[in-house]
């Protein structure tokens, strides 16, 4: 067996997967988001050990045979979240979330301060959610505990800590920071003297399958395994996402709606220049990379839908009658920018909107409008993939809640202007991280050789040409909506 333990922002799940790839054993634990103060967001790290105790221990429960039979356990993390540690390797202080938005003054810093550089070495800018302005926030509003860090790692290299004694982290993860040298794939020491971060304590870096080390004694002992069990350094959740879902190769694409939104895109090396419009990091695949566009509300705006206009039913009733609507919801559109956006406008101030309201509009155009204004969103992403670096997507893979409804399916084929392909099974990120404990373990040489056996697409959405052209002429609105809606927020 191999594990993947996708330790995400409300619960940690982990995946048990036998040599043929299939999924034999699952175990999740749900932990819950601390808010101090409006905008702030934070975990402390122990919950996400103990989640992991308890699902080996589950796993185990399932199949006592891994005591001797697990070859491998890999991680899939929550990104930019930024653990801090002290001498005796004790936590300072709960971790502050990628979704924290406390930092924007710092932003603002970094971004002053470090000038061009930080867009040509770390391929991104500087991001509320981004590691390094967490960082600066440290240094600047709680100096004394700035002064007592020893290790700042992210957290699924907080689960490998403690679970091998080892500090790493991988490239994948190593890249949401902005200390990393993307292209060079090592610490980015101009940067990292610019804001006193002093090398010693940052983790080794590996690659995603690289072994951390074996299990320690102690952990052995807890769990009664009888062999030495490794452990692999693991990625960043969009990354293993990407791996799980196949996504290693040119013309592959991947729009995951959780949440959020992200639209993905495989890049062979860090080349593209797509100036800080979208993400550049590094892949969970060896000396791969990946692009990817943000869409802060789209699982998230539909919740939002639903809970204020039709509370009373499920969401599968609420989308049952989009189908009976024609594509572009006859003249209603929505803008999805009901918490801010950050792909392509970086606004947080902008807000969303409803256009084109007619008196013989129900529920179910509203629904349907939803459901494209997110869409579009997204492919606002794709088009800066295709217009600045000239991708062409032979097919995108849809994962998350966006794949479970054949009408969004269908809509994301017709929007995209892709093949829409959906994954057999539903633990995108948990996969990939099992992918990368079966490459390390040696099961298989490469991540397109493990992607033969472990990765399966149901059948293909294929667009509808005369949707395609519809649809075409209504995203040419929707990019108005931005511009028009702004000077209102
Ligand atoms: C990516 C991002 C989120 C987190 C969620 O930049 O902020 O997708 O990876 O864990």
């Amino acid at each position: 067996y191999v594990l993947g333990i996708d330790l995400g922002t409300s619960s940690l799940k982990g995946i048990l997967i036998n040599k043929q790839g299939e999924v034999v054993g699952e175990s999740g634990y749900d932990y819950p988001i601390e808010t101090p103060k409006i905008g702030y967001s934070e975990q402390n790290p122990e919950l996400w050990m103990g989640a992991v105790k308890n699902v080996i221990i589950d796993l185990i429960g399932l199949h006592p045979d891994m005591k001797t039979d697990l070859e491998g356990i890999s991680f899939s993390g929550q990104m930019h979240s930024l653990v801090i540690l002290d001498e005796q390797k004790q936590v300072i202080r709960p971790a502050i979330l990628w979704n924290d938005v406390r930092t924007s003054k710092q932003c603002q810093t970094i971004t002053e301060k470090a000038g061009d550089l930080l867009l040509e070495v770390s391929k991104n800018r500087a991001l509320e959610g981004f590691t390094l302005p967490k960082i600066v926030w440290i240094q600047e509003n709680e100096p004394q505990n700035w002064d007592r860090v020893q290790y700042m790692m992210l957290p699924k290299d907080y689960l490998s800590f403690c679970l091998t004694g080892n500090y790493v982290t991988d490239f994948s993860d190593a890249a949401g920071t902005l200390l990393l040298d993307v292209a060079k794939k090592e610490w980015a020491t101009p940067i990292l003297d610019l804001f006193d971060i002093p090398i010693e304590r940052l983790p080794k870096l590996l690659s995603s399958q690289d072994k951390v080390g074996d299990l320690t004694d102690e952990m052995k002992t807890f769990f009664g395994f009888k062999v030495d069990v490794p452990v692999f350094a693991g990625g960043a959740d969009n990354a293993c996402a990407a791996l799980g879902a196949g996504i290693i190769k040119d013309g592959a694409g991947m729009c995951s709606i959780g949440t959020s939104g992200v639209f993905l895109s495989f890049e062979k090396d860090a080349s593209a220049d797509y100036q800080g419009k979208l993400h550049l990091f590094n892949h969970a695949a060896k000396n791969d990379y990946y692009a990817m566009g943000v869409t802060l509300a789209a699982g998230n705006s539909l919740e939002w839908f639903k809970r204020t206009f039709a509370q009373e039913q499920t969401f599968s009733e609420l989308l049952a009658g989009i189908s009976e609507v024609k594509p572009g919801s006859d003249g209603l559109l929505f803008s999805p920018y009901i918490v801010d956006e950050r792909t392509p406008h970086v606004d947080s101030q902008i807000r969303g909107s409803f256009i084109g309201i007619d008196t013989h509009h129900r529920l179910p155009h509203f629904s349907r409008a939803v459901l494209e204004g997110i869409t579009f969103s997204l492919k606002d992403s794709q088009l800066l993939m295709e217009e600045m670096a000239g991708r062409k997507f032979d097919r995108i893979v849809s994962v998350g809640g966006g794949a479970k409804n054949a009408d969004w399916l269908q809509m994301q084929a017709d929007i995209f202007n892709a093949t829409i392909l959906n994954l057999t099974v539903e633990q995108g990120p948990g996969l990939g991280a099992a992918m990368l404990a079966a490459i390390g373990a040696g099961w298989f040489d490469t991540a397109a050789d493990a992607a033969e056996v472990f990765v399966h697409y149901k059948a293909a959405v294929k667009p509808i040409a005369e949707n395609v052209v519809a649809y075409d002429a209504i995203y040419q609105i929707y990019r108005q909506v931005y511009q028009a809606t702004q000077s209102l927020s």
